[in-house]
């Protein structure tokens, strides 16, 4: 099968005083869809925004990213980043959930960037590396 990884970034429409429960359900309903989609990834969230790496068949994630479009509880998605992988980062994870993380916050800005110059790949680069640290200390 061929492998392919997907990064975006969203702000969050979650109303601050119940963000936890909603992002628990979202990660939820997330790994058992994954899980039988055989999609792996991670997803972060920071109350303002949403990270979150996907990969598997592009099959499958065009099918989760139809879903992901249109759910309300985010908006302004913007992919960061689409390749072909040669094995995936996120191997054991069908969604592994980074919670609100202040060491993350300042990562993002450069992210979330509205100007033109577009997306700083390098940023992203170190995006994915970062959540793959955090992802592997709670391992
Ligand atoms: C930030 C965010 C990330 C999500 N990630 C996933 C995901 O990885 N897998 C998944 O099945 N659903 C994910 N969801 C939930 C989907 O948007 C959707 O509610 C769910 O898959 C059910 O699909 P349906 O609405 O087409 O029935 C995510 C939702 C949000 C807001």
């Amino acid at each position: 099968m061929l492998l392919h990884s997907l990064i975006y970034v969203s702000e969050s429409m979650i109303s601050l005083a119940a963000d936890e429960e909603q992002v628990n359900a979202i990660v939820e309903v997330s790994r058992n869809r994954n899980r039988a989609l055989g999609v792996t990834g991670a997803l972060m969230f920071t109350h303002s925004n949403f990270v979150q790496v996907l990969e598997g068949a592009q099959s499958a994630l065009d099918e989760l990213m139809t879903s992901i479009r249109r759910d309300s509880r985010h908006r302004n998605i913007a992919i960061l980043e689409e390749e072909a992988l040669v094995s995936r980062r996120f191997a054991t994870w069908s969604m592994a959930y980074v919670g609100p993380a202040a060491l993350v916050e300042s990562r993002l800005a450069p992210l979330v960037r509205k100007d033109d110059h577009g997306v700083d790949p390098f940023a992203t680069q170190e995006m994915i590396s970062l959540l793959r640290s955090l992802v592997a200390l709670s391992e």
